[in-house]
């Protein structure tokens, strides 16, 4: 971030924030406790993009940083103040707080509506034949899962707001859609935003659901002052979802906004984006560089590189399909080139992703199985948390394969061309929020198109160095301009002009 910037963004937030600190809600927070064998608790950092990049905006503005207490350690935590300043380790700009309900209560939030249900919805995941089925177990959880953790988290927004009558408050993505409403019942004039991280899909898609729950969720985010999403069309399907659903709301395309009982809310696009300074210093990091070493272990192979949650909407497996087709096409390729997957576990107790993981498994042992020679694997496979191990393997990709189904962002595609030292081409599925901004420079694919992705990976391998680094150069330059700062200034000023 160059100097200029981080001054805006000082502007910014001090012409926002005065002497507040800016109040995050989300449900991961930047640490999670687990107990350890001894009985006491140790800190694990969050996975996943949100994670990855509201971690640095501590680093700009003083936060206080409200998450769910997801573990039972968190539980625990919610109530301990010594072991709150010991989640923040050294970053006394963020303040962490929970937003704790009953162990049931979060399981119905969390494992039966947020992710199987609102991330299947926005994800566009359903096999509509047969799933969803919005039966009473749903209603139910909606009710006293979602809509309980949605007033657990006002209630922890309001107890740091004490008397300020307008606290400035970003709430984030789907676990938190009904929060806003609930808190400005109590607080009228807070100042409020909410960003959604992940796809909004078009009303037709909205329309398989309850009505209660749609216009619950409708309601919920226009008790936002700004609504952000990641993307312009996903800004506009919000608009047309508000039109079709909410009768006393009036949408105005032009202005971008929704008028409602005399509040307006205002629809915006920003796109998220990384730290590029941080993400360079924990590339560059010794543990980094050696693990990056010992990753290409002398080999001259061309590597091709991917790092996924491992996740049903990341697509892994057609990614796999294609990289046995390319083997298949292009026998002299076998032996010369490998494919190292960086798997992070996640919702591991949900059934769909133990089955997706299995298959991803299975995948991996076939190609393997079929292509594998001695001395040579085709397919590597890294399944665990481990975020700088991610990032050495970006760095001595020559290709890098990001073919989600569709996906909100995809922070992962800018980390891969600012760490990336072997001016490595990109493979962009085009449904990625990332695309837009990216386009130019990334082989575009299709996600379902297997035969299209494995011809991307074959031009990618086939491509001379200096139309690898042209590309590359433009890209970094993107990511550089278009940072984490700019994100989160955009918002602030954003907020600052049209809450004012
Ligand atoms: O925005 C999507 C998100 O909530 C991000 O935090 C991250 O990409 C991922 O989903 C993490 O999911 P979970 O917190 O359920 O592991």
């Amino acid at each position: 971030m160059t100097a200029e910037a981080d001054a805006a963004l000082g502007a910014a937030a001090t012409s926002l924030l005065g002497d507040r600190r800016l109040i995050i809600a989300t449900n991961r927070g930047p640490v999670t406790f687990a107990s350890a064998a001894d009985g006491s608790l140790r800190t694990r950092r969050g996975s996943g993009g949100l994670v990855t990049a509201l971690g640095q905006v501590g680093r700009h503005v003083p936060i206080t940083w409200i998450a769910a207490a997801m573990s039972e350690g968190d539980r625990r935590a919610a109530a301990d103040p010594k072991l709150l300043r010991l989640a923040a380790g050294d970053d006394a700009a963020i303040r962490l707080r929970f937003a704790s309900v009953e162990r049931p209560v979060y399981e119905q939030a969390y494992n039966v509506i947020a992710n199987p249900f609102l991330w299947f919805l926005q994800h566009q995941m359903w096999n509509l034949s047969e799933r969803p089925v919005i039966d009473a177990a749903i209603i139910r959880a909606w009710e006293r899962g979602y809509v309980a953790l949605n007033e657990a988290f006002a209630a922890a927004v309001l107890a740091q707001t004490r008397s300020d009558r307008r606290p400035r408050i970003m709430l984030h993505d789907y676990h938190l859609y009904t929060a806003a409403e609930a808190i400005r019942r109590v607080r009228p004039g807070a100042v409020l935003s909410h960003f959604t991280h992940i796809p909004w899909p078009p009303s037709s898609i909205w329309q398989n659901i309850a009505p209660t729950i749609r216009e619950a969720i409708a309601r919920g985010l226009l008790g936002n002052d700004v609504v952000g999403f990641q993307t312009e069309r996903y800004a506009h399907n919000f608009m047309r979802m508000i039109a079709s659903f909410v009768p006393d709301a009036t949408v105005d395309y032009e202005e971008w906004t929704i008028r409602r009982r005399r509040r307006i809310t205002h629809v915006r696009h920003y796109p998220i984006s990384i730290d590029v300074e941080a993400t360079r210093r924990i590339a560059g990091s010794r543990a980094a560089r050696r693990r990056a070493d010992q990753l290409l272990g002398g080999t001259r192979n061309q590597v091709i590189v991917r790092v996924d949650r491992l996740e049903p909407s990341k697509n892994i497996l057609r990614g796999f399909l294609a990289y046995e087709a390319l083997l298949q096409r292009h026998p002299r390729l076998r032996g010369r080139i490998s494919f190292l997957a960086f798997l992070v576990p996640s919702r591991t107790s949900l059934r769909e992703y133990g089955d997706y993981g299995r298959k991803v498994q299975n995948a991996v042992d076939l190609i393997n199985a079929r292509f594998g020679q001695s001395g040579w694997r085709p397919v590597q496979l890294f399944y665990e948390n481990d975020y700088a191990q991610a990032l050495a393997g970006l760095s001595i990709a020559d290709v890098i394969l990001v073919n989600p189904l569709i996906d909100g962002m995809n922070l992962v595609a800018k980390e891969a061309v600012i760490v990336s030292e072997r001016d490595a081409a990109l493979v962009l599925s085009e449904t990625a929020g990332a695309f837009d901004q990216m386009a130019d420079g990334a082989l575009a694919v299709a996600p379902a198109d297997v035969v299209g992705t494995a011809d991307a990976l074959a031009t990618a391998l086939a491509m001379p160095v200096e139309e690898r680094r042209r590309r590359l150069a433009k890209l970094r330059r993107g990511v550089e301009r278009e940072d984490i700062t700019w994100w989160l200034r955009r918002q602030l000023e954003d907020l600052v002009e049209l809450t004012g």
